[in-house]
């Protein structure tokens, strides 16, 4: 576990460049396997949910390898294991994502149920029917899913829910499938569009990513490529706010414009200054106001967002209403802001904040990706020192170097190995 020791106060000035996404990286990764020869995947954050993935692709029986620090090597031969290991499964919802390739390129896979984790039960009800509807004979045995087909056949898929994991399960395994599949009501994230970009370039039929309805026209086989990831908008999004929360000014490199509006018209209608500079965002915080959220799939305000906004309007003025309709239990952070001294209660789903003129430094606890890079934003604005106990280092699961992004801007950050040494007896007064 890391802790992160945080002096507030400064106002961060600067420039900074995203990373790759890790929402992108994740399934492109998985979807290699469907492949066969050798991929160079670059613009791969330095993340450790990469090389989760890495070693899963490792135990399949692929030989995956990063070449430099952004860019990560698949050879992918005709075939691979099909038993995806329980302790790699379980440490990283993300490698459910190898069901998909390994039951289409193989005709038999056994992975284990992913467990819930602290923003919800997670549950893979959508996957599975997408794979059964696609002729998967499905059955679960000491807590694996075993799915059989000798050939996927192309079907019609309706998602109960647009899941952005099941999309994109559905699309990997429908993309060597015999015939037409046609996904209705699925997800529309731009990590979605980045799959579907690299598999059309590795020789998948696939029409209408972007939009509720996709088509793809199955093929017998997939060819080994090179392809670039696309940036980051959860991060560049986590890196707006940290300028806005502070009352600084920076500058945010490599995001693409359309991935992150949802974050710049609130940060807007938040009181921030935000302007288009070429492919750069210039934010710079103002008195922040009271906004109302309400979170949605893409294009709508993105819950991973959820966290990082609720630390902002935890300072300023009015009361703001915060609803996230994506997951069921995604305000662990709120209980931790509340001991930095923010006044928010919560009903159900929704957030009720009441924003105050100053949060104090504490010691605070994280518990999932997000929720820890909001503590981080709320201890850069927060009065005196914070520390962020970042259990399970979901933080840096996530964020390719956040900390020493965030000191570059002139924040005051730094690891610490113990927590005494921050609260000792005499800083009681
Ligand atoms: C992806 O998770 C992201 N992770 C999440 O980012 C993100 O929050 C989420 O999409 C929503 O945008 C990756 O891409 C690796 P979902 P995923 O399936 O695919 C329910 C982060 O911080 N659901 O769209 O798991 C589910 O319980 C992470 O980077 C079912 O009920 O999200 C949730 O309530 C956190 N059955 C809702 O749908 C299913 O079979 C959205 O989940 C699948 C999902």
């Amino acid at each position: 576990m890391r802790r992160i020791k945080i002096r507030g106060g400064n106002s961060l000035e600067g420039e900074v460049t995203v990373s790759g996404s890790k929402n992108s990286a994740l399934p492109i990764l998985a979807a290699t396997i469907l492949t066969s020869g050798t991929n160079t995947i670059t613009n791969i954050p330095d993340l450790l949910d990469v090389k989760t993935m890495i070693r899963v692709l490792r135990a399949l029986g692929v030989i995956a390898e990063y070449q430099e620090p952004n860019s990560v090597r698949v050879s992918v031969n005709h075939s691979v294991r099909r038993v995806a290991p329980y302790d790699l499964v379980t440490k990283m919802r993300a490698s459910f994502f190898v069901i998909g390739p390994i039951l289409a390129k193989m005709g038999l896979a056994k992975v284990p149920l992913p467990g819930g984790c602290a923003i919800g039960s997670r549950p893979v009800d959508i996957h599975i029917k997408g794979l059964k509807a696609l002729g998967a004979e499905v059955t679960q045995e000491h807590g694996f899913i075993i799915m059989k087909a000798d050939r996927l056949k192309g079907s019609r898929v309706y998602m109960d829910f647009p899941s952005v994991g099941a999309t994109e399960t559905i699309m990997m395994a429908a993309t060597l499938a015999e015939g037409e599949t046609l996904i209705e009501n699925a997800a529309k994230e731009p990590e979605i569009v980045d799959l579907a970009n690299y598999l059309i370039k590795a020789g998948a039929q696939i029409s209408g990513v972007g939009t509720e309805e996709i088509k793809i026209q199955g093929v017998s086989q997939l060819k080994a490529i090179e392809y670039r990831i696309i940036p980051d908008r959860i991060e560049a999004g986590t890196l707006m706010i940290a300028s806005a929360i502070t009352g600084g000014e920076v500058v945010v490199h490599g995001a693409v414009r359309e991935h992150v509006d949802s974050t710049i018209n609130k940060l807007r209608e938040a009181n921030s200054i935000v302007k288009i500079e070429g492919g750069s965002i210039r934010v710079k915080g103002g008195k922040t106001k009271a906004v109302n959220i309400k979170t949605l799939p893409y294009p709508g305000f993105p819950t991973d967002m959820q966290p990082q906004f609720t630390a902002l309007l935890s300072l300023g003025q009015g009361t703001s209403v915060i609803n996230e309709t994506v997951f069921e239990n995604r305000f662990m952070h709120v209980h931790e802001l509340r001991r930095m001294g923010a006044e928010i209660s919560l009903e159900g789903r929704t957030a009720i904040i009441s924003g105050v003129k100053a949060l104090e430094g504490a010691p605070v606890k994280s518990r999932d990706l997000r929720a820890g890079a909001a503590l981080i934003l709320a201890g850069l604005a927060a009065e005196g020192e914070s520390l962020v106990e970042d259990i399970d280092g979901h933080i840096e699961r996530g964020y390719e170097f956040l900390d020493k992004k965030l000191c570059a801007l002139g924040a005051n950050i730094e690891e610490v190995s113990n927590i005494s040494a921050v609260y000792e007896e005499d800083n009681l007064k």
